[in-house]
Protein backbone atom coordinates (compact mmCIF):
# COMPACT_ATOMS: atom_id res chain seq x y z
CA UNK A 1 0.00 0.00 0.00
CA UNK A 2 1.32 3.70 -1.11
CA UNK A 3 0.02 6.89 0.20
CA UNK A 4 1.34 9.51 -1.54
CA UNK A 5 2.33 13.15 0.10
CA UNK A 6 2.73 16.06 -2.64
CA UNK A 7 2.27 19.68 -3.80
CA UNK A 8 -0.92 21.41 -4.91
CA UNK A 9 0.40 24.55 -5.51
CA UNK A 10 3.77 25.88 -7.47
CA UNK A 11 6.16 24.11 -5.04
CA UNK A 12 7.47 24.91 -1.42
CA UNK A 13 4.42 24.01 0.29
CA UNK A 14 6.35 22.45 3.41
CA UNK A 15 6.32 18.98 1.59
CA UNK A 16 9.55 18.56 3.57
CA UNK A 17 8.16 18.99 7.33
CA UNK A 18 4.94 16.96 6.46
CA UNK A 19 6.66 13.93 5.22
CA UNK A 20 8.62 14.45 8.20
CA UNK A 21 5.92 14.11 10.30
CA UNK A 22 4.06 11.55 8.43
CA UNK A 23 7.40 9.52 8.20
CA UNK A 24 7.30 7.44 11.20
CA UNK A 25 4.05 5.64 10.20
CA UNK A 26 6.05 4.64 7.16
CA UNK A 27 8.26 1.54 6.82
CA UNK A 28 9.45 3.46 3.39
CA UNK A 29 9.74 6.99 2.15
CA UNK A 30 10.28 7.02 -1.81
CA UNK A 31 11.12 10.39 -4.02
CA UNK A 32 9.63 9.45 -7.60
CA UNK A 33 10.04 12.72 -9.68
CA UNK A 34 12.47 15.73 -9.67
CA UNK A 35 15.91 16.53 -8.63
CA UNK A 36 18.10 18.86 -6.88
CA UNK A 37 15.58 21.80 -8.05
CA UNK A 38 13.72 20.50 -4.88
CA UNK A 39 14.59 22.12 -1.71
CA UNK A 40 12.63 20.10 1.17
CA UNK A 41 13.47 22.06 4.90
CA UNK A 42 12.88 20.13 7.98
CA UNK A 43 14.24 20.84 11.93
CA UNK A 44 16.17 17.85 12.95
CA UNK A 45 17.50 18.48 16.98
CA UNK A 46 15.93 22.15 16.45
CA UNK A 47 18.96 22.43 13.49
CA UNK A 48 17.16 23.36 10.34
CA UNK A 49 18.20 21.12 7.34
CA UNK A 50 17.38 21.58 3.43
CA UNK A 51 16.71 18.09 1.53
CA UNK A 52 17.43 18.56 -2.19
CA UNK A 53 17.89 14.83 -3.45
CA UNK A 54 17.29 12.95 -0.39
CA UNK A 55 13.66 11.58 0.70
CA UNK A 56 12.61 13.48 3.50
CA UNK A 57 12.47 9.89 6.02
CA UNK A 58 15.91 9.92 6.35
CA UNK A 59 16.27 10.93 9.72
CA UNK A 60 14.09 8.30 10.95
CA UNK A 61 16.15 5.29 12.27
CA UNK A 62 13.93 2.48 11.20
CA UNK A 63 12.76 4.22 7.68
CA UNK A 64 13.93 3.25 4.67
CA UNK A 65 15.15 5.69 1.97
CA UNK A 66 14.45 4.99 -2.23
CA UNK A 67 15.59 7.25 -5.03
CA UNK A 68 13.32 6.26 -7.43
CA UNK A 69 13.64 5.82 -11.34
CA UNK A 70 11.88 8.62 -11.63
CA UNK A 71 14.30 11.33 -10.36
CA UNK A 72 17.20 13.02 -11.98
CA UNK A 73 20.28 12.71 -9.93
CA UNK A 74 22.94 15.35 -9.28
CA UNK A 75 25.95 12.69 -7.67
CA UNK A 76 27.35 15.68 -6.75
CA UNK A 77 24.49 17.48 -4.81
CA UNK A 78 23.71 13.57 -3.13
CA UNK A 79 27.17 13.43 -1.87
CA UNK A 80 26.98 16.76 -0.25
CA UNK A 81 23.97 15.92 0.98
CA UNK A 82 25.06 12.23 2.82
CA UNK A 83 27.65 13.81 4.64
CA UNK A 84 25.27 16.70 6.27
CA UNK A 85 22.50 13.50 7.03
CA UNK A 86 26.14 11.59 8.35
CA UNK A 87 26.60 14.44 11.22
CA UNK A 88 23.23 13.43 12.50
CA UNK A 89 24.49 9.89 12.77
CA UNK A 90 22.57 8.69 10.34
CA UNK A 91 24.29 5.88 8.12
CA UNK A 92 22.89 6.13 4.47
CA UNK A 93 24.65 2.78 3.55
CA UNK A 94 22.33 1.59 5.62
CA UNK A 95 18.28 3.15 4.89
CA UNK A 96 19.39 4.80 1.83
CA UNK A 97 18.73 2.97 -1.71
CA UNK A 98 18.60 4.12 -4.91
CA UNK A 99 17.53 2.86 -8.17
CA UNK A 100 19.25 1.71 -10.83
CA UNK A 101 16.86 3.37 -13.65
CA UNK A 102 17.82 6.47 -11.88
CA UNK A 103 18.78 9.17 -14.58
CA UNK A 104 21.77 11.12 -13.70
CA UNK A 105 22.32 15.06 -14.29
CA UNK A 106 25.92 15.70 -15.27
CA UNK A 107 28.07 18.50 -15.35
CA UNK A 108 26.97 19.39 -18.78
CA UNK A 109 23.80 19.43 -18.01
CA UNK A 110 23.99 22.37 -15.72
CA UNK A 111 25.77 24.35 -18.45
CA UNK A 112 22.82 23.47 -21.16
CA UNK A 113 20.34 24.74 -18.37
CA UNK A 114 22.01 27.82 -17.96
CA UNK A 115 22.88 28.40 -21.50
CA UNK A 116 19.35 27.78 -22.73
CA UNK A 117 17.97 30.09 -19.77
CA UNK A 118 20.14 32.97 -20.90
CA UNK A 119 19.20 32.57 -24.41
CA UNK A 120 15.56 33.05 -23.49
CA UNK A 121 16.15 36.51 -22.42
CA UNK A 122 12.77 38.21 -21.27
CA UNK A 123 10.73 34.81 -21.43
CA UNK A 124 13.05 32.91 -19.01
CA UNK A 125 11.37 30.42 -16.90
CA UNK A 126 13.25 30.87 -13.64
CA UNK A 127 14.81 27.34 -13.43
CA UNK A 128 16.69 26.41 -10.77
CA UNK A 129 19.86 25.71 -13.41
CA UNK A 130 20.24 22.57 -11.61
CA UNK A 131 20.12 20.88 -15.13
CA UNK A 132 17.12 19.65 -14.62
CA UNK A 133 15.15 20.12 -18.07
CA UNK A 134 18.26 19.26 -20.03
CA UNK A 135 18.16 16.07 -18.43
CA UNK A 136 14.89 14.82 -18.89
CA UNK A 137 15.23 15.79 -22.55
CA UNK A 138 18.09 13.42 -22.14
CA UNK A 139 15.83 10.81 -20.88
CA UNK A 140 13.06 11.06 -23.39
CA UNK A 141 15.66 11.43 -26.09
CA UNK A 142 16.79 8.21 -24.56
CA UNK A 143 20.44 9.45 -24.60
CA UNK A 144 20.56 9.31 -20.75
CA UNK A 145 23.13 7.79 -18.25
CA UNK A 146 21.30 5.65 -15.49
CA UNK A 147 22.51 4.81 -12.15
CA UNK A 148 22.64 1.34 -13.25
CA UNK A 149 24.77 2.00 -15.46
CA UNK A 150 27.73 3.07 -13.45
CA UNK A 151 28.47 -0.63 -12.69
CA UNK A 152 28.83 -1.00 -16.74
CA UNK A 153 32.49 -0.73 -17.80
CA UNK A 154 31.32 1.25 -20.86
CA UNK A 155 29.88 3.86 -18.48
CA UNK A 156 32.99 6.53 -19.15
CA UNK A 157 33.11 5.85 -23.04
CA UNK A 158 29.02 6.64 -23.04
CA UNK A 159 29.73 9.70 -21.12
CA UNK A 160 32.23 11.05 -23.31
CA UNK A 161 29.85 10.87 -25.80
CA UNK A 162 27.21 12.34 -24.18
CA UNK A 163 29.48 15.00 -23.63
CA UNK A 164 30.49 15.81 -27.00
CA UNK A 165 26.68 15.96 -27.79
CA UNK A 166 26.20 18.25 -25.13
CA UNK A 167 29.24 20.70 -26.13
CA UNK A 168 27.64 20.85 -29.76
CA UNK A 169 24.37 22.41 -28.39
CA UNK A 170 26.57 24.50 -25.91
CA UNK A 171 28.77 25.85 -28.69
CA UNK A 172 25.22 26.40 -30.34
CA UNK A 173 24.59 28.66 -27.09
CA UNK A 174 28.06 30.24 -27.72
CA UNK A 175 28.43 28.84 -24.16
CA UNK A 176 32.05 28.82 -22.87
CA UNK A 177 32.36 29.28 -19.69
CA UNK A 178 35.16 26.76 -18.02
CA UNK A 179 33.44 23.34 -16.18
CA UNK A 180 36.32 21.75 -15.83
CA UNK A 181 36.09 21.78 -11.91
CA UNK A 182 32.56 20.41 -12.15
CA UNK A 183 33.63 17.55 -13.76
CA UNK A 184 36.13 16.97 -11.12
CA UNK A 185 34.16 16.97 -8.46
CA UNK A 186 31.72 15.05 -10.59
CA UNK A 187 34.02 12.08 -10.87
CA UNK A 188 34.86 12.02 -7.37
CA UNK A 189 31.26 12.12 -6.18
CA UNK A 190 30.42 9.02 -8.78
CA UNK A 191 33.22 7.20 -6.72
CA UNK A 192 31.14 7.91 -3.79
CA UNK A 193 27.62 6.96 -5.10
CA UNK A 194 29.39 3.70 -6.19
CA UNK A 195 29.36 2.82 -2.69
CA UNK A 196 25.75 3.25 -1.75
CA UNK A 197 22.97 0.69 -2.41
CA UNK A 198 21.89 0.72 -6.08
CA UNK A 199 19.09 -1.63 -6.30
CA UNK A 200 15.94 -2.76 -8.80
CA UNK A 201 13.50 -0.41 -7.62
CA UNK A 202 10.81 -1.57 -9.10
CA UNK A 203 11.38 -4.83 -7.71
CA UNK A 204 12.68 -3.40 -4.09
CA UNK A 205 9.41 -1.56 -3.91
CA UNK A 206 6.75 -4.17 -4.77
CA UNK A 207 8.18 -6.57 -3.30
CA UNK A 208 8.02 -4.24 -0.12
CA UNK A 209 4.23 -3.83 -1.19
CA UNK A 210 3.98 -7.40 -1.07
CA UNK A 211 5.35 -8.04 2.32
CA UNK A 212 2.55 -5.57 3.72
CA UNK A 213 4.68 -2.43 4.50
CA UNK A 214 3.58 0.93 4.23
CA UNK A 215 5.28 3.25 2.30
CA UNK A 216 4.89 6.63 1.70
CA UNK A 217 6.04 8.21 -1.94
CA UNK A 218 7.41 12.20 -1.57
CA UNK A 219 6.73 14.89 -4.40
CA UNK A 220 8.68 17.65 -5.06
CA UNK A 221 7.49 20.79 -6.61
CA UNK A 222 4.22 21.23 -6.88
CA UNK A 223 0.85 20.23 -9.40
CA UNK A 224 0.74 23.42 -10.52
CA UNK A 225 4.48 23.19 -12.03
CA UNK A 226 3.58 19.31 -13.57
CA UNK A 227 5.35 19.54 -16.73
CA UNK A 228 1.74 18.33 -18.53
CA UNK A 229 -1.16 20.27 -16.44
CA UNK A 230 0.97 22.68 -14.82
CA UNK A 231 1.31 26.36 -16.18
CA UNK A 232 3.46 25.18 -19.10
CA UNK A 233 6.08 26.61 -20.62
CA UNK A 234 6.91 28.19 -16.47
CA UNK A 235 6.78 24.37 -15.09
CA UNK A 236 9.42 21.85 -14.27
CA UNK A 237 9.86 18.86 -16.39
CA UNK A 238 8.79 15.95 -14.80
CA UNK A 239 5.17 14.63 -13.72
CA UNK A 240 4.86 16.23 -10.40
CA UNK A 241 1.27 14.67 -9.85
CA UNK A 242 0.06 11.33 -8.29
CA UNK A 243 0.27 10.13 -11.53
CA UNK A 244 4.03 10.51 -11.75
CA UNK A 245 4.36 7.79 -8.75
CA UNK A 246 3.56 5.12 -10.92
CA UNK A 247 5.92 5.83 -13.65
CA UNK A 248 8.52 7.24 -11.18
CA UNK A 249 8.26 4.02 -8.91
CA UNK A 250 7.24 1.12 -10.74
CA UNK A 251 3.88 1.09 -8.63
CA UNK A 252 0.40 0.08 -10.32
CA UNK A 253 -2.51 2.64 -9.82
CA UNK A 254 -4.61 0.35 -7.66
CA UNK A 255 -1.62 0.23 -5.11
CA UNK A 256 -2.22 3.99 -4.30
CA UNK A 257 -4.70 4.76 -1.10
CA UNK A 258 -4.45 8.25 0.36
CA UNK A 259 -2.93 11.16 -1.68
CA UNK A 260 -2.62 13.69 0.84
CA UNK A 261 -2.17 17.30 -0.88
CA UNK A 262 0.06 19.91 0.51
CA UNK A 263 -0.93 23.71 0.33
CA UNK A 264 0.00 26.46 1.94
CA UNK A 265 -2.88 29.08 3.33
CA UNK A 266 -1.60 31.48 1.06
CA UNK A 267 0.17 31.13 -2.25
CA UNK A 268 3.91 31.42 -3.39
CA UNK A 269 5.85 31.00 -6.79
CA UNK A 270 9.21 30.93 -7.05
CA UNK A 271 10.54 31.86 -10.69
CA UNK A 272 8.66 33.29 -13.99
CA UNK A 273 5.42 32.43 -15.21
CA UNK A 274 1.38 33.36 -14.32
CA UNK A 275 0.05 33.44 -10.67
CA UNK A 276 -3.34 35.00 -11.02
CA UNK A 277 -3.40 35.68 -7.28
CA UNK A 278 0.32 37.72 -6.80
CA UNK A 279 0.35 40.66 -4.33
CA UNK A 280 2.49 43.03 -5.79
CA UNK A 281 2.21 45.17 -2.56
CA UNK A 282 3.11 45.42 0.94
CA UNK A 283 0.14 43.22 1.77
CA UNK A 284 2.67 40.46 -0.56
CA UNK A 285 5.74 42.20 1.31
CA UNK A 286 4.09 41.33 4.60
CA UNK A 287 3.50 37.72 3.82
CA UNK A 288 6.91 37.49 2.38
CA UNK A 289 8.57 38.78 5.51
CA UNK A 290 6.37 36.77 7.98
CA UNK A 291 6.69 33.76 5.84
CA UNK A 292 10.05 33.90 5.77
CA UNK A 293 9.37 33.49 2.08
CA UNK A 294 13.01 33.23 0.08
CA UNK A 295 13.54 29.85 -1.81
CA UNK A 296 15.09 27.22 -0.18
CA UNK A 297 17.64 26.01 -3.25
CA UNK A 298 18.57 29.30 -4.74
CA UNK A 299 17.35 31.87 -1.89
CA UNK A 300 15.60 34.19 -4.47
CA UNK A 301 12.64 35.47 -2.78
CA UNK A 302 8.82 34.02 -3.70
CA UNK A 303 6.16 35.55 -5.04
CA UNK A 304 3.51 35.91 -2.92
CA UNK A 305 0.02 36.06 -3.38
CA UNK A 306 -3.93 34.71 -1.68
CA UNK A 307 -4.76 31.32 -2.02
CA UNK A 308 -6.34 30.44 -5.28
CA UNK A 309 -8.94 27.94 -5.24
CA UNK A 310 -9.44 27.34 -8.84
CA UNK A 311 -5.96 26.32 -8.80
CA UNK A 312 -6.36 24.30 -5.86
CA UNK A 313 -9.82 22.89 -6.79
CA UNK A 314 -7.65 21.82 -10.49
CA UNK A 315 -4.92 20.40 -8.57
CA UNK A 316 -7.11 18.39 -6.36
CA UNK A 317 -9.60 17.20 -9.45
CA UNK A 318 -6.05 16.17 -11.50
CA UNK A 319 -4.70 14.45 -8.14
CA UNK A 320 -6.94 12.56 -6.70
CA UNK A 321 -6.61 14.25 -3.71
CA UNK A 322 -8.44 12.52 -0.69
CA UNK A 323 -7.26 14.83 2.22
CA UNK A 324 -4.90 17.89 2.34
CA UNK A 325 -2.91 19.65 4.89
CA UNK A 326 -2.72 23.24 5.32
CA UNK A 327 0.07 25.11 6.54
CA UNK A 328 1.75 27.93 7.63
CA UNK A 329 -1.86 28.61 8.29
CA UNK A 330 0.40 31.21 11.80
CA UNK A 331 1.91 33.47 8.50
CA UNK A 332 -2.10 34.73 8.48
CA UNK A 333 -1.68 35.40 12.72
CA UNK A 334 -1.75 38.89 11.96
CA UNK A 335 -4.14 39.67 9.07
CA UNK A 336 -7.45 40.85 9.98
CA UNK A 337 -8.82 40.41 6.03
CA UNK A 338 -7.90 37.34 4.06
CA UNK A 339 -8.95 36.37 0.22
CA UNK A 340 -9.73 33.57 -1.28
CA UNK A 341 -9.87 34.02 -5.43
CA UNK A 342 -13.07 32.11 -6.21
CA UNK A 343 -13.28 32.39 -10.16
CA UNK A 344 -10.92 34.02 -12.67
CA UNK A 345 -12.43 36.96 -14.98
CA UNK A 346 -10.77 36.33 -18.17
CA UNK A 347 -11.87 38.93 -21.31
CA UNK A 348 -14.72 40.50 -18.79
CA UNK A 349 -15.80 36.67 -18.50
CA UNK A 350 -16.31 34.81 -15.26
CA UNK A 351 -14.28 31.69 -15.54
CA UNK A 352 -13.89 28.68 -12.59
CA UNK A 353 -11.77 26.65 -14.41
CA UNK A 354 -7.98 26.71 -15.46
CA UNK A 355 -7.49 27.95 -18.50
CA UNK A 356 -5.12 26.42 -21.24
CA UNK A 357 -2.05 28.85 -21.72
CA UNK A 358 -2.86 30.54 -18.49
CA UNK A 359 0.96 32.69 -19.60
CA UNK A 360 -1.23 34.30 -22.63
CA UNK A 361 -3.98 35.59 -20.64
CA UNK A 362 -4.68 38.43 -18.60
CA UNK A 363 -6.54 37.17 -15.85
CA UNK A 364 -8.15 38.87 -12.94
CA UNK A 365 -8.69 36.86 -9.74
CA UNK A 366 -12.20 37.39 -8.28
CA UNK A 367 -12.18 37.25 -4.15
CA UNK A 368 -14.02 36.12 -1.45
CA UNK A 369 -13.05 38.03 1.33
CA UNK A 370 -12.62 36.16 4.87
CA UNK A 371 -12.27 37.41 8.73
CA UNK A 372 -8.88 36.95 10.21
CA UNK A 373 -8.17 35.00 13.59
CA UNK A 374 -5.85 37.76 14.60
CA UNK A 375 -4.12 35.30 16.90
CA UNK A 376 -1.08 33.64 17.90
CA UNK A 377 -1.77 29.89 16.95
CA UNK A 378 1.80 28.87 17.12
CA UNK A 379 1.42 26.90 20.49
CA UNK A 380 -2.00 25.44 19.59
CA UNK A 381 -1.90 21.71 19.67
CA UNK A 382 -5.43 20.47 18.90
CA UNK A 383 -8.77 21.29 16.99
CA UNK A 384 -10.74 22.53 19.60
CA UNK A 385 -8.08 25.40 20.60
CA UNK A 386 -8.54 26.78 17.11
CA UNK A 387 -10.05 30.48 16.90
CA UNK A 388 -13.90 29.80 15.32
CA UNK A 389 -12.33 31.92 11.77
CA UNK A 390 -9.75 29.24 10.96
CA UNK A 391 -12.80 27.06 10.95
CA UNK A 392 -14.85 29.04 8.94
CA UNK A 393 -11.86 29.51 6.10
CA UNK A 394 -11.00 25.65 5.85
CA UNK A 395 -14.72 25.00 5.89
CA UNK A 396 -15.28 27.03 3.11
CA UNK A 397 -12.30 25.76 1.28
CA UNK A 398 -13.10 22.43 2.07
CA UNK A 399 -16.37 22.73 0.01
CA UNK A 400 -14.94 24.37 -2.47
CA UNK A 401 -12.05 21.77 -3.36
CA UNK A 402 -14.19 18.89 -3.04
CA UNK A 403 -11.27 17.45 -0.42
CA UNK A 404 -11.12 17.79 3.17
CA UNK A 405 -8.37 19.90 5.42
CA UNK A 406 -7.19 17.09 8.01
CA UNK A 407 -4.15 18.69 9.44
CA UNK A 408 -3.28 22.50 9.52
CA UNK A 409 0.64 23.04 10.04
CA UNK A 410 1.08 26.31 12.42
CA UNK A 411 4.71 26.61 12.81
CA UNK A 412 8.10 25.37 11.09
CA UNK A 413 8.58 22.77 13.78
CA UNK A 414 8.43 19.00 14.05
CA UNK A 415 5.59 19.15 16.23
CA UNK A 416 3.72 22.12 14.92
CA UNK A 417 0.77 20.62 13.47
CA UNK A 418 -3.06 20.03 15.12
CA UNK A 419 -5.24 17.57 13.54
CA UNK A 420 -8.55 18.41 12.55
P1 LIG B 1 8.86 22.12 0.43
O1 LIG B 1 9.73 22.35 -0.74
O2 LIG B 1 7.43 21.91 0.05
O3 LIG B 1 9.37 21.07 1.36
O4 LIG B 1 8.87 23.48 1.27
P2 LIG B 1 10.17 24.38 1.60
O5 LIG B 1 10.98 23.72 2.62
O6 LIG B 1 10.85 24.81 0.34
O7 LIG B 1 9.47 25.70 2.14
C1 LIG B 1 8.62 25.69 3.22
C2 LIG B 1 9.16 26.64 4.28
O8 LIG B 1 8.15 26.88 5.25
C3 LIG B 1 10.32 26.06 5.07
O9 LIG B 1 11.16 27.12 5.46
C4 LIG B 1 9.65 25.42 6.28
O10 LIG B 1 10.52 25.35 7.41
C5 LIG B 1 8.54 26.39 6.53
N1 LIG B 1 7.30 25.81 7.09
C6 LIG B 1 6.73 24.61 6.85
N2 LIG B 1 5.54 24.52 7.49
C7 LIG B 1 5.38 25.69 8.14
C8 LIG B 1 4.33 26.23 8.95
O11 LIG B 1 3.30 25.60 9.20
N3 LIG B 1 4.52 27.50 9.44
C9 LIG B 1 5.64 28.23 9.18
N4 LIG B 1 5.72 29.47 9.70
N5 LIG B 1 6.64 27.76 8.41
C10 LIG B 1 6.50 26.52 7.89
P1 LIG C 1 10.19 21.99 -4.07
O1 LIG C 1 10.26 20.49 -4.17
C1 LIG C 1 9.41 25.80 -6.03
C2 LIG C 1 10.44 26.11 -10.25
C3 LIG C 1 11.59 27.02 -10.64
C4 LIG C 1 11.18 27.43 -12.04
C5 LIG C 1 10.54 26.16 -12.59
C6 LIG C 1 11.45 25.30 -13.42
O2 LIG C 1 11.15 22.57 -3.11
O3 LIG C 1 8.78 22.44 -3.86
P2 LIG C 1 13.55 23.73 -12.94
O4 LIG C 1 14.79 23.96 -12.13
O5 LIG C 1 12.72 22.59 -12.48
O6 LIG C 1 13.83 23.71 -14.41
O7 LIG C 1 12.67 25.07 -12.71
O8 LIG C 1 10.09 25.42 -11.45
N1 LIG C 1 10.78 25.07 -9.25
C7 LIG C 1 10.37 25.13 -7.97
N2 LIG C 1 9.68 26.07 -7.31
N3 LIG C 1 9.77 24.66 -5.40
C8 LIG C 1 10.44 23.69 -6.06
O9 LIG C 1 10.70 22.48 -5.52
C9 LIG C 1 10.81 23.92 -7.40
N4 LIG C 1 11.48 23.20 -8.33
C10 LIG C 1 11.44 23.91 -9.45
O10 LIG C 1 11.69 28.11 -9.77
O11 LIG C 1 10.19 28.43 -11.97
MG1 LIG D 1 11.07 23.78 -1.48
Amino acid sequence: MVDVILGLQWGDEGKGKIVDYFAPQYDMVARFQGGPNAGHTLYVEDKKVVLHQIPSGIFHQHTVNLIGGGVVLDPVTLKRECDTVASFGIDVKKNLFISERTNIIVPTHRALDKASETSKGTDKIGSTLKGIGPAYMDKTGRNALRVGDLLDKSFTTSYIKLRLKHQRLLDNFHFNEDISSWEEEFFEALEFLRTLNVVNGEYFINNNISAGKKILAEGAQGSMLDIDFGTFPFVTSSNTISAGVCTGLGVAPQKIKEVIGVTKAYCTRVGGGPFPTELDDETGEKLRKIGSEFGATTGRPRRCGWIDLVALQYACMINGVTQVVMTKADVLDSFSELNCCTSYLVNGESKKEVPFQMSKLKIEPVYEAYKGWNTDTTALKNSEQLPSEINAYVDFINGFIGAPVKYISNGPGRDQIVKI
